[in-house]
């Protein structure tokens, strides 16, 4: 075993993964920029206090945070999730509302490591802040499932909820708190624990004979005042309108404190681990007011790339994008026909593979047969006297002669003008 390795909750993405990596989040970038969205950069880590407004209630922070005193003795953690810092940017740059950003990128969490559970893991997201309207919340959660429909994934389930105003989600907890700590001695001691932080987080139990007990807690659904109610009726009837099937689950209430109104969240049916999300959000209009700007209603959601992958597995969807060069150059002489004609091509905007330390004419062309490349260029002795090359079809075999001069032309001719390769599975 070699001494250094990745460590828990970590990974590395090889090729071609990575190929795959991008081509997910060009894919992301093209469905919503054509909704208006723009992108931002935020950086991976923070002031902790940003991440702490994620509310003293939640894992991510009271558990998972990875944070530590810098050099200069500031206290700092890397990003959990993308939304906070995408708020703190809005509250210290001002930007006209809506603001509609889009990210990619990794975060991280202390979580305990699992398939489909990492310490870093990516993310796709989106945000829009300064709109209070219903069917930024229908077009928002719209987004999200054209997006998963793009990657070809079926079985992804939508499922939606309504956590109230900050007064109806501040009275359905107390109702909660009060009925489980009726039944505590019905909960396990892990149950008793969340209870205590997070009445909410009861009903994510997962253990089967806390199940007929969930069941019975009260529903948010009678806690909502009338404007969240008719938020939510709102927020069904549109994604009614586009065709977006949903189920209405008010057992979900999401693992981050922020959320107030509605929450939503992607499952996959082909994930067959406890970890089947694969993306969620919802309304958080508290937010940038907890970080010391005006009163401003936001929205968004982001995707689990590593898990969203996952499921993309599963169904055997969005596999990786070809990596097969267009061209192989064999050059049986001194190697120097390969670096010039290679170096060419790929001015050309053809994709060039070669071999390298001059091998044999056979190993050149075994090499050619295993790139997946169209063509091979073959200079030998003959062709470098002459000043020409060989232009070998590697599926057909037929071979043509052509001037060196002439080369880029005639590939150009024959394989069309390149652009950059995205999964089209
Ligand atoms: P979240 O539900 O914590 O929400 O994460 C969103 C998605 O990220 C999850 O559904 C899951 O696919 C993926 N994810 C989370 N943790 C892990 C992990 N440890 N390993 C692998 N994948 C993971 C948020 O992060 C919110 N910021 C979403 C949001 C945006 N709400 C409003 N705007």
């Amino acid at each position: 075993m070699p001494e250094f390795q990745t460590t828990p909750g970590t990974r590395d993405i090889l090729p071609p993964d990575a190929a795959r990596w991008r081509a997910f989040i060009e894919n992301f970038a093209t469905v919503v920029e054509r909704a208006g969205f723009e992108q931002i950069i935020l950086p991976m880590f923070e002031d902790l206090g940003v991440f702490l407004r994620l509310g003293d209630a939640t894992d991510v922070v009271t558990k998972e945070m990875y944070d530590f005193v810098d050099k200069g003795g500031r206290h700092v953690a890397l990003r959990p999730e993308q939304t906070a810092g995408a708020c703190r940017a809005y509250v210290q740059h001002h930007p006209v509302p809506p603001w509609k950003v889009w990210y990619a990128g990794p975060n991280f969490r202390y979580e305990k490591a699992q398939h489909g559970r990492y310490r870093q893991f990516d993310q796709v997201g989106v945000e829009v802040l300064g709109v209070d309207d219903p069917l930024l919340d229908v077009e928002v959660i719209a987004l999200a499932h054209e997006f998963f429909r793009l990657l070809g994934l079926r079985d992804v389930t939508l499922h939606i909820n309504s956590l109230g105003d900050a007064g109806d989600r501040d009275r359905y907890v107390s109702a909660l708190s009060e009925y489980f700590n009726s039944h505590s001695s019905e909960l396990s001691e892990e149950s008793r624990a969340t209870l205590a932080r997070n009445p909410l987080r009861v009903l994510d139990s997962k253990r089967p004979n806390e199940q007929d007990l969930i069941r019975e807690a009260p529903s948010i659904t009678h806690f909502l005042s009338d404007d969240a109610a008719a938020h939510f009726a709102m927020v069904q009837q549109g994604l009614a309108l586009l065709g977006v099937d949903f189920v209405v689950n008010d057992r979900l209430v999401r693992g981050l404190d922020y959320y107030r109104r509605t929450t939503f969240e992607f499952s996959s049916g082909a994930l067959d681990s406890a970890q089947t999300a694969v993306g969620g959000g919802g309304r958080y209009d508290g937010l940038v007011e907890d970080l010391g700007g005006a009163p401003t209603p936001g929205i968004g959601f982001a995707i689990g790339l590593d898990r969203t992958l996952l499921a993309c597995d599963a169904e055997a969807v969005f596999s990786a994008p070809s990596s097969a060069a267009d061209v192989f150059v064999v050059d049986t002489t001194d190697g120097r026909a390969a670096l010039t004609v290679s170096a060419r091509l790929r001015e050309a905007g053809q994709r060039v593979e070669r071999a390298y330390g001059a091998k044999s004419m056979k190993s050149q062309m075994k090499a050619a047969d295993r790139s997946g490349a169209v063509f091979a260029v073959i200079v030998g002795s003959d062709e470098a006297a002459a000043g020409t090359c060989t232009v070998r079809n590697l599926s057909t075999s037929e071979q043509l002669t052509v001037p060196r001069d002439g080369l880029v032309a005639h590939l150009a001719g024959q394989l069309g003008s390149r652009t950059p390769r995205r999964s089209n599975s």
